[in-house]
């Protein structure tokens, strides 16, 4: 079975054509750059809308597979921004109900869980999923991937690409954090906010940026920015660890990017005797396999859903779905 997936639910449009052994045969993904500031989502659905008929062919063609051997048509039903969820299960409902297939609506943050689990090989391990849109501890428990923590406020790429352009860095802000880090010699204390399971990041950036301001050197800023947020992180990781006593960590999202983050979570894991994970970057990222993976995986387990079934959620949450093919 072929499955066509769709991902849209913010930047990127991906399509994504993988079949039932797991086998990805094509990733394109388009990704909408604000000329300034944030993502607005209605620029970026018009731009989604604009690159569809493009990426489709271009996937197409790299999977050397004709349309009429698409089986099943899955898309990114949410959480996302409303305009782009809209425009890809448009184009998703467009596709399936002229190629006269099934179609699949697929949670986002549970599709970067389960491309993970087939491009890493790990079975069941908690997952610190970061990205500009997300930053989420979730695991596998009594049916369901439960979240163990996440942020309250903003995600901590989002902390990352908000400082940077405060400080005049160019977007996205996390490689350039990065990269000024690694010549940080001085930490600076910074807000270290962890409530119960949970994160908040949106103090640690105002504080950053103030410090800035004040005139602290930029890369012991961008050092320190960087030990704060990912201790924060690591620690509601590490007590989802302790608590569920999984044997693997596996790390994902935009985020997943950076090699301090990699290096301090890896060495949490070891201390409790589990593997470490981080899928390659292209799975990282939002794209289009993890949406036409996790279709396949729920189809084949009996999820289906009517063409005016497959509504989009804003505000889907990782623990509303049911997980049949892990139980
Ligand atoms: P989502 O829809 O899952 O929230 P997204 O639209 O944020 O995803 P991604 O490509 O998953 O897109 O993630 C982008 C984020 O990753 C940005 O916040 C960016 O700054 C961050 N990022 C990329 N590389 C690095 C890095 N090396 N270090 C830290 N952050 C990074
Ligand atoms: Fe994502």
């Amino acid at each position: 079975m072929i499955c066509l997936g769709i991902e849209g639910t913010a930047h990127t449009f991906g399509i994504g054509i993988a079949n039932s052994r797991g086998k990805v045969l094509a990733n394109v993904a388009k990704v909408f750059v604000p000329l300034k500031g944030g993502i607005h989502p209605r620029e970026a659905a018009q731009f989604h809308a604009a690159n569809a008929r493009a990426a489709l062919n271009d996937a197409l063609k790299t999977a050397k597979i004709r349309l009429k051997s698409i089986d099943l048509v899955a898309f990114s039903a949410g959480p996302g921004l409303g305009p782009c969820l809209r425009t890809a299960a448009t184009a998703a409902r467009a596709l399936a109900a002229w190629l006269n297939v099934p179609i699949v609506g697929v949670n986002h943050c549970i599709a970067h869980i389960e491309i993970g689990r087939l491009t890493t090989g790990a079975d069941d391990p908690v997952t610190l999923y970061v990205s500009g849109g997300n930053t989420q501890v979730i695991a596998f428990d009594a049916g369901r991937y439960r979240v163990f923590g996440e942020t309250l406020d903003i995600p901590v790429g989002n902390c990352l690409d908000v400082f940077a352009r405060e400080v005049g860095l160019s977007h996205p802000g996390g490689p350039n954090v990065e990269r000024l880090a690694s010549e940080g010699k001085h930490y600076i204390s910074l807000p270290y906010v962890v409530k119960g399971m949970d994160l908040s990041f949106s103090g640690l950036t105002t504080e950053a940026v103030r410090r800035y301001r004040a005139g602290e050197d930029l890369h012991d800023l961008c050092y320190s920015l960087q030990e704060t947020a990912f201790a924060a992180l690591v620690e509601v990781t590490e007590r989802a660890v302790a608590h569920t006593e999984k044997k693997e960590v596996m790390l994902t999202g935009g985020v997943a990017a950076n090699s301090r983050l990699r290096e301090m979570l890896k060495l949490m894991a070891e201390e409790h005797g589990a593997k470490f994970y981080v899928p390659p970057r292209e799975y990282c990222q939002d794209c289009g396999p993890m949406i036409a993976w996790t279709g396949l995986l729920a189809y084949k387990h009996g999820i289906r859903q009517k063409l005016e079934e497959t509504i989009v959620r804003q505000r889907w949450r990782t623990d509303e779905v049911d997980i049949p093919w892990r139980r």
